[in-house]
């Protein structure tokens, strides 16, 4: 059966490569971009090795824009394998040089358009029982620094979106199965309980407030107050573990499994 592959922001850089490798690869390829008129390079690729890369108009600010698209290619082809959420820019400016508009102007992109596509495959996924959702993000999701705080957490907040969705996703079977209202219910029904027993044992609020004064005088504050035996042990865990290893351990420690 002939494998579909959607990817974002094809117009240059690490969409239009990942586009090319693959239809070179044998997807047939919907190679998306806000502006069409930049789709020269990528059709001309496409003719002389004949790929089959198929350009389409997809700006993943516009709801609109990002259904239609979606649609488009679920007439075409009933199926979507492969999602890459590849568009995204970077916004320069330190935190107080850089409003508010213009921090959610970022994460429009980096991060809620990509909610946004993935609710609108995830139906198709699940009926298929099989898909692939690829997230590009980048080292500044796991590390800050100045000059650039709007970027940076758009790609933290990516980071977290998509472990939790690895989690979401992974039990995708025996949820479906279910006829509950929602086939994510299991899974958030084990992770509150998980987590509710947690909080039961958790830290008094009072060692937080604590831990605050004494950052606040602090002479040489440090970037992190870790508050928390459990907090302590997930980030340890999260340190010495491969990213297999944390997910396995952390699924066992919170629901179990
Ligand atoms: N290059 C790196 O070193 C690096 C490192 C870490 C992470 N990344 C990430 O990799 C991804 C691709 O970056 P790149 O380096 O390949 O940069 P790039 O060459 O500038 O490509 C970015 C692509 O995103 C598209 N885009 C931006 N806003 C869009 C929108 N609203 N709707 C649709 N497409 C949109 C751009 O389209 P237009 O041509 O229309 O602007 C362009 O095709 C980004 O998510 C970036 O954060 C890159």
């Amino acid at each position: 059966m002939e494998k579909v592959a959607v990817v974002t922001g094809t117009s240059s850089g690490i969409g239009f490569e990942t586009a090319v490798a693959l239809a070179r690869n044998g997807y047939y390829t919907y190679a998306t971009m806000r502006d069409t008129t930049k789709s020269d390079k990528i059709n001309k690729i496409a003719k002389k090795e004949n790929l089959k890369i198929h350009v389409l108009e997809l700006d993943v600010d516009d709801e609109n824009s990002a259904k239609t698209a979606i649609k488009q290619i679920l007439d075409q082809k009933q199926r979507i394998d492969v999602l890459v959420n590849n568009a995204g820019w970077a916004l320069w400016g330190c935190v107080e040089d850089v409003s508010v508009d213009e921090f959610k102007t970022q994460f429009e992109t980096n991060f809620f358009s990509i909610i946004r596509l993935i609710q609108e495959v995830g139906p198709t996924m699940r009926k298929q029982n099989s898909g692939t959702i690829i997230n590009i993000s980048s080292v500044v999701g796991r590390i800050g620094f100045p000059a650039s705080p709007a970027y940076i957490s758009s790609k933290f907040a990516l980071e977290g979106l998509s472990e939790s969705l690895r989690f979401e996703l992974a039990p995708m079977q025996l949820a479906k199965k279910s006829e509950l209202d929602s086939v994510y219910r299991d899974i958030t029904v084990k992770v509150v309980s998980g987590v509710k027993m947690m909080a039961e044992m958790g830290t008094n609020p009072k060692v937080v407030a604590d831990t605050i004064v004494k950052a606040i005088a602090d002479k040489k504050p440090l970037p992190r107050y870790i508050v928390g035996n459990d907090a302590s042990m997930f980030l340890e865990a999260k340190k010495n573990k491969s990213d297999i290893e944390f997910e396995n351990y952390l699924k066992k420690e919170l629901y179990g499994e």
